[in-house]
């Protein structure tokens, strides 16, 4: 898959967002190593600290199928500005894909690559928990 049609998946995936609350849609386009693709949208509820962001549905989504090996993460939101993941995303991306590669994308499909080490330095993870 293109970076073009992962960034097209993440941006298609915003359909299905469920954002009654900030109207804010945002879609993800999870590939896994073997090369399937998970999406995920963000899904709001009126106790806002029970919404669920895009990007963790994908890989919730995802690991629950039996993936855990992934390479790439398209993000799109619903502005003119690139979506950029939030903390607790970040963390979680971390957890399975420390060197995940991510498009970050416009509501215009114009997207900017980055990865975790830039997003997350120093960062908490299964090594730092001791014996
Ligand atoms: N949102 C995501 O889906 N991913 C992020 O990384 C940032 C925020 C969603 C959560 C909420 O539904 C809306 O965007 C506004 O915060």
């Amino acid at each position: 898959m293109t970076e073009q049609e992962l960034v097209r998946a993440a941006l298609d995936a915003r359909h299905h967002a469920y954002a009654p609350y900030s109207n804010f849609h945002v879609g993800a386009a999870l590939e896994c190593e073997d090369g399937t693709v998970f999406t995920g949208c963000n899904v709001e509820n009126a106790a806002f600290g029970s919404t669920m962001c895009a990007e963790r549905t994908a890989i919730f989504k995802a690991v629950s199928e039996g993936k855990r090996h992934f390479c790439r993460i398209a993000i799109a939101g619903s502005s003119g500005d690139p979506c950029w993941p939030c903390g607790s995303c970040r963390q979680v991306l971390s957890e399975f894909a420390p060197d995940l590669e991510l498009l970050i994308s416009t509501a215009g499909g114009h997207f900017v690559k980055t990865d975790l080490t830039a997003l997350l330095p120093h960062s908490f993870g299964a090594g730092n928990l001791g014996e």
